[in-house]
């Protein structure tokens, strides 16, 4: 059902009666209208559209058929062959329509369906403002099913560590499902009861996340399948358990927009984000603020990436009836849509950032009890003393305003008394960091997300922390750079990494990460200062070398991070053994040394009394004049004048070396284009691929100021997602390429010509 509609903005009564044929043909999930990536206006998505579906319903004699719509902003009003079926809320829950069979027909019956997408105040998040975008369209997929009069309508499944498997199944009917257990394609067990245990079970976890099959199927030969996990997860006061092991919960927020198309996205970006979130580090991401994409979620089982998810809204509560009855019935569609996922943790009941509401949150919770016993449900705050109706405490901390601290004590968090206490977001606007922006920025924000992470293992308290956030974002007038982009992401908007995504990435165990957090630029920093250089990485040590020629080792900052598993690397020093071929006395080249570094990272405007009395004997005992001095500073620290100035670093672990950086003059650059997949495959939908473009100069470095134009071509069955002259943005871009339909197996070109030629990304295509 996702290939094929007809589309237009607008919605007259004639389009009824008569098709949509001569109006634009748009495959699911669509975006009712591309943006620019930044500066446009939320008002520019918010209108009315229509879409049209032709389909047979030939074998489906006798047969219930419903229409189900996975996720449609916002609003979607169903007409079956000219007939009204109603108007639903969708935003980000499925909504599922019965096609009257009276009114269907074997052969070319009409679906058509009028979305609006006008930010309606009685709606979830809106009312207020709100700090993300909720771009229109019939956004996810869409699919048809024809069910016999009895059939099975929800099938919810729970695993246990021990093996324990409770199944409940809706039936409309009396019969009963038999249930069968699949492990692959190995049938495991076959029952009848709500109730079984399974020996020997393969479990789910973080490093192996194992799923198994249930098939629920009746009589009349109805089925129903669900894909879980056995595993068994908790939350005490001690921290996050799963499968009765304590982990430290690292991770990120998700906003689900991607560039021009918002969420628009089909099943293979929204497992690459997945992917990356999971690939740099993070072992949970919080679906702030909406219920994500199936795909998503279910990319999130496959990796062992942990979930949270939340309730669509934005600080703000409603008070009128209209809104708090959304607001349940978004809870109650989020809890059926991702009960089954092994890979969700807890639900997020309450509407991010908002006031105390015993009213609206007590039902909250009764519901979660109600509908799965098996999962608790936390809510979100940004202040520290709250009703604390839900089981876990989450608290936003934005408290961490420089790299010294991280986060608040965790017993300063009152509200969260005899409750699990995760953070649920740190750093965000505290810190907006943009790909164009200079290397200490970048760096820091990145030190900043370390600082916290070192908290949070600090404190045994403290579940987790997640940051905010994954992505860049699409955002309104209110929030953001004025370019209605919030620049908080560890990636941009394109998935590309900033150095805070390393930062993460440098905690985990199963890669060598060494990764140079800001550049030798000193021409970028105030006062023209050679700032000390951050590597984010998980090595023991790592030799510095200046020319090939050694300066020092250095070590891991535990003084600064003594939680990290990986505390950051800093190097401080530019001159080390190099000063020994001066031939002054060592306890003068040592303090000369430190004089030398002191006012290239620091700033000769700041070398106090204390620091003189203690630099200027030194240059006195070696008759060390002005022009002497000056001299050796260039030589040292700034390299003016010397031929070249390259630095080398090398990583160890475990005495052995594991891993080579080198960075020097960047004299020029080239597009390095990287495919994240080469062969794309139509199914339900059209398949996507994301096409990185970064600028890299000769030590592999990225370019940030490298602002390339692109013009981009297609050939074959492919198509660009958004404009086709783009530029670089902070050195780097992504094209996003979809597929179109194609009756054989076929070869789609991208092409990309800029000023540095020609280069093409070839895909296969089926
Ligand atoms: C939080 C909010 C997020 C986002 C973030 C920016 O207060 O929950 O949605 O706006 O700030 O840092």
């Amino acid at each position: 059902m996702n290939f094929g509609w007809h589309f237009t903005p607008g919605f007259e009564e004639k389009y009824l009666p008569s098709p949509l044929e001569k109006y634009e043909t748009v495959d699911l999930p669509h975006a009712a209208v591309e943006v620019p990536y930044h500066y446009f206006s939320e008002e520019d998505y918010q209108g009315i559209f229509t879409y049209e579906k032709t389909f047979d319903a030939e074998d489906w004699e006798g047969k219930l058929v419903y229409v189900r719509f996975e996720g449609v902003m916002l609003t979607l009003q169903v007409y079956l062959n000219g007939v009204d079926l109603g108007k639903r809320v969708s935003g980000w829950i499925p909504v599922t329509y019965l096609l009257p069979s009276d009114i269907l027909k074997p052969k070319d019956n009409r679906l058509t369906v009028v979305v609006d997408s006008h930010e309606d105040p009685s709606i979830p998040p809106f009312g207020k403002a709100v700090d993300y975008l909720t771009f229109a369209g019939i956004y996810r997929p869409v699919s048809l099913e024809a069910v016999p009069k009895e059939h099975i309508e929800t099938l919810f499944v729970n695993g246990t560590q021990e093996g324990k498997l409770s199944v409940k199944a809706n039936v409309t009917g009396k019969s009963q499902p038999i249930f069968r257990l699949y492990d692959g394609e190995k049938l495991v067990k076959e029952f009848t009861e709500a109730e079984t245990e399974i020996r020997n079970v393969h479990l789910w976890s973080l490093e192996d996340p194992h799923l198994y099959t249930l098939k629920a199927t009746l009589e009349n030969g109805d089925e129903r399948t669900v894909r879980f996990g056995f595993r068994t997860v908790s939350f005490r006061e001690k921290g996050f358990f799963l499968n009765r092991k304590k982990i430290k919960l690292i991770g990120l927020n998700r906003h689900q927009n991607y560039p021009y198309v918002g969420p628009a996205m089909p099943k293979s970006a929204q497992r690459d984000d997945a992917y990356l979130i999971r690939h740099f580090g993070a072992n949970i991401v919080r679906t702030s603020h909406y219920p994500q994409s199936e795909d998503f979620l279910s990319a999130c089982d496959e990796l062992g990436l942990l979930v949270i998810d939340e309730i669509p809204g934005w600080q703000y509560i409603g008070k009128d009836a209209a809104w708090r009855e959304q607001f349940q019935r978004f809870l109650e569609g989020m809890i059926e849509k991702e009960r089954n996922h092994p890979s969700l943790i807890a639900y997020g009941t309450r509407i991010d950032e908002s006031p105390d509401d015993d009213e609206l949150y007590g039902k909250a919770v009764k519901t979660v009890h109600e509908q799965d016993p098996y999962r608790p449900c936390l809510g979100v705050r940004n202040f520290k003393n709250s009703h604390c109706l839900e089981d876990i405490y989450c608290y936003n901390d934005f408290s961490c305003a420089d790299t010294q601290h991280g986060l608040d004590h965790p017993d300063t968090v009152r509200g969260a008394k005899g409750k699990p206490l995760l953070i649920s977001e740190h750093n965000g606007h505290m810190f907006p960091t943009k790909s164009t922006d200079t290397p200490s920025r970048r760096c820091e924000q990145g030190l900043r997300h370390l600082r916290v992470i070192n908290d949070a293992f600090r404190y045994d308290r403290i579940a987790g922390a997640i940051g905010w956030c994954a992505f860049d974002y699409n955002t309104h007038k209110d929030f953001g750079s004025g370019d209605h982009i919030c620049y908080h992401g560890v990636f941009d908007l394109f998935r590309n990494a900033k150095p805070a995504a390393f930062a993460y990435r440098s905690q985990k165990d199963d890669e060598v990460v060494l990764e140079l957090a800001n550049v030798p630029t000193p021409g970028d920093n105030d006062e023209a200062l050679l700032r000390p250089l951050w590597l984010f990485t998980n090595c023991d040590s790592v030799s510095f070398y200046k020319n090939n020629r050694h300066i020092k080792d250095f070590y891991p900052d535990k003084k600064d991070y003594p939680y990290l598993p990986h505390p950051p690397i800093r190097i401080d020093d530019f001159i080390g053994d190099l000063f020994k071929e001066e031939g002054f006395r060592p306890h003068d080249a040592k303090i000369l040394t430190e004089a030398f570094n002191y006012v290239g990272q620091t700033g000769i405007a700041h070398v106090n009394k204390a620091k003189l009395l203690r630099y200027v004997p030194a240059s006195i005992r070696n008759s060390l004049s002005m022009d002497r001095l000056l001299a050796l500073y260039y030589k040292y620290m700034s390299g003016w004048g010397e031929k070249m100035v390259s630095y080398q670093i090398l990583g160890f672990k475990d005495g052995k070396k594991v891993a080579e950086r080198e960075y020097g003059p960047v004299t020029s650059y080239r597009l390095e284009v990287t495919a994240n997949q080469d062969h794309l495959h139509n199914g339900e939908t059209y398949d996507v691929a994301r096409v990185k473009i970064l600028a890299l100069g000769p030590y592999f470095n990225l370019c940030p100021y490298a602002d390339e134009a692109l013009r981009l071509e297609t050939e074959g069955p492919l198509q660009v997602i958004g404009p086709k002259d783009i530029a670089l943005v902070g050195g780097g871009t992504a094209v996003y390429v979809r597929t179109l339909r194609t009756d054989k197996p076929a070869v789609g070109k991208l092409i990309i010509t800029s000023g540095l030629g020609r280069q093409e990304v070839v895909f296969s295509i089926d």
